[in-house]
């Protein structure tokens, strides 16, 4: 087919569109309350987004009864799928002992207990709401315990709405001095580290970059990091946000590198809204209300009900070693499958990722850090993704339009092959344009 690459885009959505008249429909509606019809800005896609009807075990229907198997997983929040009755009972029965009850409740402790067991860092720990939250909290934490106002991250991370540091940093980001270095690059940011000593009070980084394109941290990066910041009295600050699935007791327990703190959150409630910061006892000891130097945290929603009774469930009976072994197993698998079809097509497309993460980018080169993809191909790259999203969406497969994949519990090996097929008779199909 002789047809270019925006055509077969625009072609691509008038398909789209007209299979999708109910989302359609609810996005301009959407639009007259909330900016673009959007309230999460990583939900919004082009022409529009998808909006769920229901879900059910790892599969989502949307508004016009299409069905599809859900790759997206909540971005990792849905790691036990939309149905598990182990969640479902525990919400509901949360729910029949009463909600918003403003005290400490039955789960929160247990839960924290749990947690604290499991991570290598994590001595105590306080809950929050969000991701975000428990990123900000961690840093504060480490500015207010060192004494000294900068931090350190790196370039590709995410680790929450205000804290977003790809292409140098957003607009809303927290007015917190934020030097940033190359990710896998140890010497450069043990050069870093040193060189800002006197003025660093953390450095926070994610053991995968998520958002960044799935790129995991080299073991030698992370201990470089964690050697550093132990000789400069710098805080280490792991975002287990999304990587803490990776195994019971995270991906810090999986590398052998134990962090300062650790911050938590996405499915770590269950499917609730969930978040958490934790580490050394003598950073939150100082948390204690008891203690007349006491730090203040607030929130009301930090224990509520639903959110520590969905965890709690949760980690008790679904989140076990051998249930998350064998999840990462079917992350390799995919990613296994999509590089074989890359190769066989020879076509530029590769995928990235650790366990039951998996990014795909339109690459040949293989990429360690962010700025190993080219900038100049970056508009290209993106309206690839963009077909490819759309392509896959007709055939019945759900991710996230940037090339991320979180899978969750409940899908089956069949469907990681039906998954694999798909991107192959899409490769196949659109091979003039790759
Ligand atoms: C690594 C990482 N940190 C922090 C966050 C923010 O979490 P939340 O969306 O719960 O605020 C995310 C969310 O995607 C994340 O991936």
């Amino acid at each position: 087919m002789n047809i270019s690459l925006e055509s077969a885009l625009e072609e691509a959505e008038t398909r789209y569109t007209a299979a999708n008249p109910a989302s359609a429909a609810r996005h301009s509606s959407a639009r007259t309350a909330m900016p673009g019809g959007n309230t999460r800005t990583v939900l919004h896609y082009a022409p529009f987004p998808l909006a769920w009807a229901k879900g059910k075990g790892a599969h989502l229907t949307d508004l016009d009864g299409h069905t599809y198997a859900d790759f997206l997983g909540e971005y990792s929040a849905g790691l036990y799928g939309h149905s598990n009755p182990v969640i479902l009972d525990a919400v509901r029965s949360a729910l029949d002992g009463g909600i918003v009850l403003g005290g400490p409740n039955r789960y929160e402790a247990e839960l924290a207990a749990m947690i604290c067991d499991r991570f290598p860092s994590i001595q105590l720990l306080r809950f929050c709401n969000s991701g975000t939250e428990a990123n900000v909290f961690a840093i504060q934490t480490a500015r207010a315990a060192t004494g000294k106002p900068a931090i350190l991250a790196f370039d590709g991370s995410y680790h929450g709405g205000v804290l977003y540091f790809r292409q140098g940093g957003a607009p809303l980001n927290l007015p917190v001095k934020t030097l940033t270095a190359t990710y896998n690059d140890p010497d450069g940011a043990e050069a870093m580290i040193r060189a800002h000593a006197h003025e660093l009070a953390a450095v926070i980084v994610e053991p995968m970059l998520g958002g960044g394109g799935c790129i995991p941290a080299e073991r030698a990066f992370l201990i470089a990091l964690r050697r550093a910041c132990t000789e400069h009295n710098v805080i280490l600050i792991f975002d287990e946000v999304m990587t803490s699935r990776l195994s019971t007791g995270g991906c810090q327990a999986l590398v052998g590198v134990t962090p300062d703190m650790t911050t938590l959150g996405k499915y770590l409630g269950g499917g609730m809204s969930f978040g958490a910061f934790g580490g050394r006892t003598d950073l939150m000891a100082r948390f204690d209300p008891e203690r007349a130097d006491a730090w203040p945290h607030a929130g009301t929603f930090n224990n509520n009900v639903l959110s520590m009774a969905a965890g709690l469930a949760g980690m008790k009976t679904l989140l076990n070693a051998a249930a998350l072994s064998a999840l990462n197993r079917k992350g390799d698998r995919l990613r296994q499958a999509i590089n074989e079809v890359a190769q066989r097509h020879d076509v530029a497309l590769k995928a990235t990722g650790t366990g039951s993460f998996v990014g795909m980018h339109f690459t040949r080169t293989d990429i360690t850090r962010p700025g190993d993809l080219d900038p100049a191909g970056a508009d290209r790259r993106s309206k690839l993704q963009n077909l490819m999203h759309l392509d896959l969406i007709a055939a019945g497969q759900f991710y996230a339009r940037r090339g991320f994949i979180a899978l969750m519990l409940p899908i089956t090996d069949a469907e990681i092959e039906t998954f694999a097929g798909a991107v192959e008779e899409f490769v196949t199909s659109r091979k003039s344009l790759l």
